[in-house]
């Protein structure tokens, strides 16, 4: 397994072999099962995977969330050799943004809402990046968790736009035991909060089963969701959105389709989740 710092570096072994596809799994680190579904999904549909670990500063809108977003390089490259990952990109942050910087990619309209609206700058950050990382790369594929729904929205419209071409592939959340979504920030969840966050996985199946059996109110199911999450007293929930999967538009009836997602503070950590229904039709 290679491992490499620059973009030139990644450019040279990129097109050795011209007739290789590569798959590429963008990544800031402290990989968990999640990430490694990924890789192996990137196994299944590619000559070659690479790994990308960059802790990305412009995509943090909080300075305390970045200073403690966890990390262990040598763990993370452990994991990848073992995992078979033929080549990792740990690019340095002056390796990415030069000292006078200064082009954005800024994805309009569905960054406005949910994530977008409680992080601000947070998805200019993320395409920035994920646009620098595609252009380096030039990747075949590039494989994105479901549990960040809006960033894989953003960044297909991102691909559609600016006509990048390769394809982008999403892949299911994947969970610890108790249904708490993996994430590199359970870790920093006191002991508490660790033990109350599967709640976030038992609202939004509760929210799904009671439009499976029938309730269309998005009102009343947000209530029923908050009613939940509030006989935690840490948890403070920063949204619930039931909205329309394809525009993130909120719905007030629900019908053959909905996005339900949420964003909740445990303490300082801030997770994330969703669940799609859709009606068998
Ligand atoms: O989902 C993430 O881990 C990050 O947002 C990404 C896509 C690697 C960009 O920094």
């Amino acid at each position: 397994m290679l491992v490499f710092e620059k973009a030139g570096e990644i450019r040279q072994h990129r097109w050795k072999n011209k007739s290789e596809t590569w798959g590429l799994v963008p990544t800031m680190g402290f990989l968990h099962e999640g990430h490694l579904s990924l890789v192996r999904r990137a196994q299944q549909e590619n000559d070659r995977v690479a790994v990308s670990i960059f802790v990305n500063p412009i995509q943090f809108n909080r300075k305390n969330d970045f200073d403690s977003y966890p990390g262990n390089l040598a763990e993370d490259l452990k994991m990848l050799q073992a995992e078979g990952a033929d080549l990792v990109w740990t690019p340095r942050v002056e390796d990415i943004y030069s000292t006078n910087f200064q082009t954005y990619v800024s994805v309009e309209q569905i960054t406005a809402v949910l994530e977008g609206a409680a992080r601000p700058g947070h998805f200019r950050g993320v395409t920035t990046i994920v646009a620098i990382l595609f252009n380096v790369f030039q990747p075949n594929h590039a494989y994105f968790g479901q549990k960040d729904a809006q960033q894989e929205a953003v960044i297909r419209r991102m691909v559609k736009d600016l006509h990048f071409n390769l394809e982008i592939v999403s892949c299911p959340i994947i969970r610890e035991k108790d249904g708490l979504a993996m994430s590199s920030r359970n870790i920093n969840l006191s002991k508490k909060a660790r033990q109350e966050a599967p709640v976030l996985y038992r609202v939004l199946q509760l929210a799904k089963n009671m439009i499976a059996d029938g309730e269309t109110s998005a009102k009343l199911l947000r209530q029923a969701m908050i009613k939940e999450i509030g006989k935690s007293k840490i948890a403070k929930i920063d949204y619930i959105s039931i909205a329309d999967p394809a525009t993130l538009d909120e719905l007030e009836t629900v019908e053959n389709e909905a996005l339900i997602s949420l964003a909740v503070y445990w303490g300082d950590v801030r997770l994330i989740d969703n669940i799609r229904f859709h009606k068998e039709i």
